[in-house]
């Protein structure tokens, strides 16, 4: 069976924990869409892991792991955690492939991802800068842009990066007033990537067809969630890939029939990290209470994390796109504690109800969100393992999901760890 994982919310959904249970049952394991602005969390007895490049099912020692043509690999984050899980006698020497077309990270699109959102004041973003952005910038604009691949010529490398370092000076120089930046640096990291990440890089379309015709089987693994699409996600306060499952197919070279099953991942509530419209988003103690309780601070760059209500309006959006056939449920645990409890049902816009979420960030900030209110519970949830054994109106709330979204919930979180998971 192959199952590709993504979030439907804004990120953070906790992907990392169910793809690696899923990878316990998976050959291969494919990182298709962004790169080091994801931080995927696994649990594996008292070790926790943040990872940002390799992919979640990289912990399990037999896993292959792929990182596909469609991710930004920033090389140093990737070979700092190639050496962060050595240390843990994990070692990813013979099943770690990356795609020789995947694009590069460098130093210059993450001082450019900074520049430009300094430049833009109240109006920035938010990105996690890692340069994300200026990566998939270069690799759509073409001539400027530096391959996995373009390692393993190194005398081309250094005139590319010449060619490149000129370009860009002309343009750090004249919109942002900064000291030119040159070449030679660029090169010699550039020769340390192609000594420690050459061995790994190949063509992974053809690996993964290889892999489907041996009857193989494969996860695909999703970053950001789908509301950070950058097509179908609230531009443009996204991320610059296609992070919803319909980056799938593009971002490794797999048509999506391939797939058995889409997961799609949700917390209980919703979070988002950056600036942008969040319907739901409770500013107040109700916020703070879900951010002590759930711990939401970012994996990849500590901000705090805004917190509201789930918006079942928001994820029936990002199913219907996404083809998604079952829903994983995390952090169930955080509402622990809550008397009532609010799930958006509808939208009002103009004074009309709507229950189609616009993904217009404009017409999106100026809706309000319509609530049902359900009781909460107060019992402990962080051991049980049994659907049936969980308090009444915590399977009712679970129920009001399906209901909504008119998906089953087949995984649910009650915490971090792997036993700490309800399959129904
Ligand atoms: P990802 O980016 O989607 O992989 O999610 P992150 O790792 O950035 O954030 C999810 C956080 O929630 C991590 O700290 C996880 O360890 C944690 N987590 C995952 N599932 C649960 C759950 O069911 N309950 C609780 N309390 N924490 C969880
Ligand atoms: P995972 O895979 C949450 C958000 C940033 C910002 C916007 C653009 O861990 O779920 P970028 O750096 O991509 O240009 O930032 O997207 N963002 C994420 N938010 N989880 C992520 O990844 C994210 N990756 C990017 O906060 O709002
Ligand atoms: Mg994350």
């Amino acid at each position: 069976m192959n199952f590709c994982v993504v979030g439907l919310q804004w990120g953070d959904e906790g992907k990392g924990k169910i793809v690696d249970i899923l990878a316990e049952h998976s050959d291969i394991v494919v990182r298709y869409n962004g790169g080091a602005n994801a931080g995927h969390t696994v649990v594996v007895g008292e070790s926790r892991f943040a990872l940002h490049l390799l992919p979640s099912g990289s912990v399990r020692p037999n896993t292959i792991c792929v990182i596909a043509n469609g991710v930004a690999v920033d090389p140093e984050t990737l070979i700092g955690e190639i050496e962060t899980l050595a240390q843990k006698d994990i070692s990813l020497n013979g099943r770690l492939f990356i795609s020789a077309n995947a694009h590069i990270v460098l130093d210059y699109h993450k001082t450019e991802d900074k520049l430009r959102e300094e430049s833009l004041g109240k109006n920035k973003i938010g990105t996690t800068v890692r340069g994300i952005g200026p990566c998939y910038a270069d690799k759509v604009g073409r001539s400027y842009a530096v391959r996995m691949g373009d390692l393993s010529d190194l005398d081309n490398l250094k005139a590319q990066l010449e060619s490149i370092v000129e370009y860009k000076n002309k343009i750090f120089t004249a919109l942002y007033n900064t000291e030119p930046i040159s070449a030679g640096p660029l090169f010699e990291k550039c020769k340390t990537y192609a000594d420690r990440l050459l061995p790994f890089t190949t063509d992974t379309t053809e690996l993964l067809h290889k892999s489907i015709s041996e009857g193989k089987s494969i996860l695909f693994e999703g970053a950001q969630g789908s509301l950070l699409d950058l097509d179908h996600g609230t531009f443009p306060f996204v991320t610059s890939s296609n992070s919803s499952s319909l980056g799938m197919p593009a971002g490794c070279g797999v048509p999506a029939k391939v797939v058995d099953k889409f997961f799609g991942v949700i917390k209980a509530y919703t979070t988002r990290v950056g600036a942008g419209p969040f319907p739901t988003e409770q500013d107040n103690d109700i916020g703070q209470y879900i951010r002590d309780q759930g711990n939401e601070y970012g994996t990849t760059t500590g901000r705090p994390r805004r917190c509201g209500w789930f918006d079942a309006v928001a994820v029936s959006y990002t199913i219907t796109i996404g083809a998604i056939d079952s829903i994983a449920l995390l952090h169930l645990d955080t509402l622990t504690g809550f008397k009532e409890i609010k799930i958006c049902k509808a939208y009002t816009i103009d004074g009309q109800q709507t229950t189609f979420f616009p993904a217009n960030s404009a017409k999106l900030s100026q809706v309000s969100a319509v609530y049902d209110t359900v009781p909460g519970w107060d019992e402990d949830i962080s051991e049980v393992s049994d659907f049936d054994d969980l308090p009444t109106n915590a399977q009712n709330y679970i129920c009001r999901v399906e209901e909504m979204t008119g998906r089953p919930v087949t995984i649910i979180g009650v915490g971090p760890k792997r036993k700490q998971t309800i399959f129904r």
